[in-house]
């Protein structure tokens, strides 16, 4: 039988790289966005793209005025599956809080839980709601779109680092307690990634960071989406593992100096 995938935050970026990987291997796509001009139209050109599978856009907030999870959003999401007769195999957890220039002194706390919430609350509220229909269809599969930023730190960003290194251990917490009922849960940690922010890099900086890599460039989604893959569709018996996907950054103790530097 066919199986689905759902994506979060799958309108722009990473997302769509792993809905495209998913959908070209003939897997049914179920994807989130908060915006839903945006989700719409993300919908239509998947459907142009993929014709064969089908897929669908839902749209999901994930926090409410107050900052907290939107519980309701996520339950009203599965009922609506549930009563289309839609069951997600795999839940992939993409979408996140970036929380960029959260410097130190000078960042409200509210800013800081905002990441939090997002990143691993709501994100565990949407394991728990997908992980119900998988135990109770004998299985399925978790993964998380990491960061290599669980493990190493870049400026300004120590709730976005924090968020990340809670959901590995959440990830760990929830492969362990859901292994009994064959749902695998996983990570994937990528480094940089060229998404639609590379755009505003100035062009000086643009192979900066792949001239410090040591494989010598940095991610496409692409790259992503097929770690994703892996967990979802090979990893028969994989739980509770981190696969790195950062073209050797974390590894290195120092940077490489590019030889025109020297
Ligand atoms: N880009 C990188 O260099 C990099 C490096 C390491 C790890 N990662 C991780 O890889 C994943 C994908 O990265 P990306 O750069 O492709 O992501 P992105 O474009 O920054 O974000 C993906 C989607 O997340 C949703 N989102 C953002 N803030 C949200 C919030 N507060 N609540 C709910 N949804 C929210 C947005 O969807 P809507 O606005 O449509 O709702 C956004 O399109 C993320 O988990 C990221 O942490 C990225």
């Amino acid at each position: 039988m066919q199986k689905t995938v759902l994506v979060t935050g799958a309108c722009i970026n990473t997302g769509v790289a792993i809905v495209e990987k998913f959908a070209s291997e003939k897997w049914n796509v179920v994807f989130t966005g908060r915006d839903a001009e945006k989700v719409s139209a993300a919908e239509k050109a998947y459907r142009i793209k993929f014709p064969d599978v089908k897929i669908r856009g839902y749209v999901l907030g994930s926090l409410q005025k107050d900052g907290s999870v939107d519980e309701n959003g996520i339950r009203e999401l599965f009922n609506e599956m549930d009563r289309a007769g839609i069951f997600a195999d795999c839940l992939v957890l993409n979408a996140s809080d970036q929380g960029l220039g959260q410097e130190i002194f000078v960042t409200p706390l509210s800013d800081f839980a905002r990441v939090i919430y997002t990143n691993v609350i709501w994100d565990y509220a949407l394991s728990e709601a997908a992980a119900l229909r998988m135990k109770n269809r004998g299985g399925g599969s978790i993964v998380f779109v990491n960061s290599n930023t669980a493990y190493r730190a870049i400026p300004n960003r120590i709730a976005y680092s924090a968020s990340k290194g809670g959901q590995l251990g959440m990830m760990r917490a929830l492969a362990f307690d859901l292994g009994k009922y064959n749902i695998r849960v996983n990570a994937v940690l990528p480094g940089m990634i060229r998404t639609d922010r590379w755009e505003k890099d100035p062009e000086w900086y643009k192979n900066v960071p792949s001239a410090f890599t040591p494989l010598g460039d940095v991610a496409d989604g692409a790259d992503i989406a097929d770690g994703v893959w892996y967990f979802a569709a090979h990893a028969r018996n994989t739980t509770g593992a981190e696969l790195v996907i950062d073209g050797g950054n974390t590894i290195q103790l120092y940077p490489l100096i590019p030889e025109e530097k020297k």
